[in-house]
């Protein structure tokens, strides 16, 4: 640091000057940082600095004295300037390197994120099969999941004690007068789906449905089905197979097929258990039961108010989840219920 009492040099003294001098030098050289170099610049040219005291004395030097002292101290002040100015540059260009350092900022290095979570594959499955029935002009319909039996069972043509009404594994709701079940199947939307429409009527149902199965493997209690509906005139069931045929390829890809045989259903007649031949299945090609189809009994159009016999149509219902297993290989349903993100995650952005 500088010696802030510095004895004022004699205006004339050489030695006493270049003292001054070669202290200023010393003092801005031992300036480590930006502040100290301001106080040594203050202790060394600033008006109480030896070297500017000296200079207010020439005045009182006579005409001579005065260009010589003026001369040797306009020099020494000359060689101070210039070796703070060379200080400063140095300082500043040091402050200036450790501040990009410190303030340095790696636009390689990878933001702090959060994971992404996923959407679920059962979510997906069905925004897929909806897109393919959307793209045909088919609508989407929705009925309620505490659904009164009259939709679930008699509209479709379940008699009281038919023994098809055991089929299904049915969670009745209390109390037992409301005739409330937890809806076992999405079929009772194709009676909402035509008593909210007028014909013309083409339309898709996903939707959760309700069974008392035991969790397995195979089985959930809360699951998924989707369900198509097709009223029109003259829908034949020719009609009912291409829509398959084609739902099938856009779903298992260019080489898959269906296969109709021969079953029952109260609400189609006929009806027929559906295969998809699975082009891509994991143990190789082949046939899987995929779920039910068949013409819509005109019992059921009756239900729905439907009377004119030039208007037939077609149904077919198959479980989401079901589908999910043999298209996408999950070999146990129970890890699609349990919420954790890594098997969501697996399917990425599309299944
Ligand atoms: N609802 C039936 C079930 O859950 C599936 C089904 C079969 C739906 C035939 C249909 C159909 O629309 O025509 O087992």
């Amino acid at each position: 640091m500088a010696d802030e009492h510095a004895p004022v040099p004699h205006p004339l003294d050489e030695t006493a000057v270049e003292q001054c001098v070669n202290q200023a030098i010393a003092a801005f050289d031992e300036a480590e940082t930006i502040e100290e170099l301001k106080a040594a610049r203050l202790a060394h040219t600033g008006d109480k600095s030896p070297i500017v005291l000296a200079n207010r004395q020439i005045k009182d030097l006579d005409k001579n004295q005065k260009k010589e002292a003026g001369k040797l101290l306009g020099t020494a002040r000359g060689r101070i300037q210039k070796a703070l100015g060379l200080r400063t540059e140095v300082l500043e260009a040091e402050h200036a390197a450790k501040m990009l350092v410190e303030e340095a900022v790696d636009i390689t290095a990878a933001p702090p994120r959060r994971p992404l979570g996923s959407r679920h594959p059962i979510t997906r499955l069905q925004e897929k099969v909806v897109d393919v029935f959307t793209a045909m002009g088919w609508e989407v319909a929705e009925g309620p999941e505490l659904e009164s039996e009259w939709f679930n069972f008699d509209a479709l043509n379940f008699a009281p004690d038919h023994p098809a009404r055991e089929m299904q594994d049915t969670f009745f709701v209390e109390p037992a007068e409301a005739h409330l079940v937890l809806r076992t199947h999405t079929s009772p939307v194709q009676i909402r789906a035509l008593l909210d429409r007028t014909l013309p009527v083409y339309v898709l149902a996903p939707g959760k449905v309700f069974r008392t199965d035991e969790l397995d493997a195979t089985h959930l209690p809360a699951f998924h089905q989707f369900e198509g509906l097709a009223v029109d005139r003259g829908l034949t069931m020719a009609d009912l197979k291409g829509t398959l045929e084609h739902f099938a390829r856009q779903m298992f890809g260019p080489e898959a097929a269906i296969r109709l045989r021969p079953s029952y259903f109260p609400f189609t007649e006929p009806s027929a258990e559906m295969d998809v031949w699975h082009p891509g299945a994991k143990g190789g090609p082949q046939w899987i039961e995929w779920g039910g189809c068949g013409m819509i009994n005109p019992n059921v159009l009756a239900a729905a108010g439907i009377k004119d016999p030039e208007y037939t149509g077609f149904a077919f219902g198959m479980g989401v989840e079901r589908t999910l297993m043999f298209r996408n290989d999950v070999p146990d349903m129970r890890d699609m219920i349990e919420g954790d993100v890594r098997f969501s995650a697996q399917f990425g952005m599309e299944v």
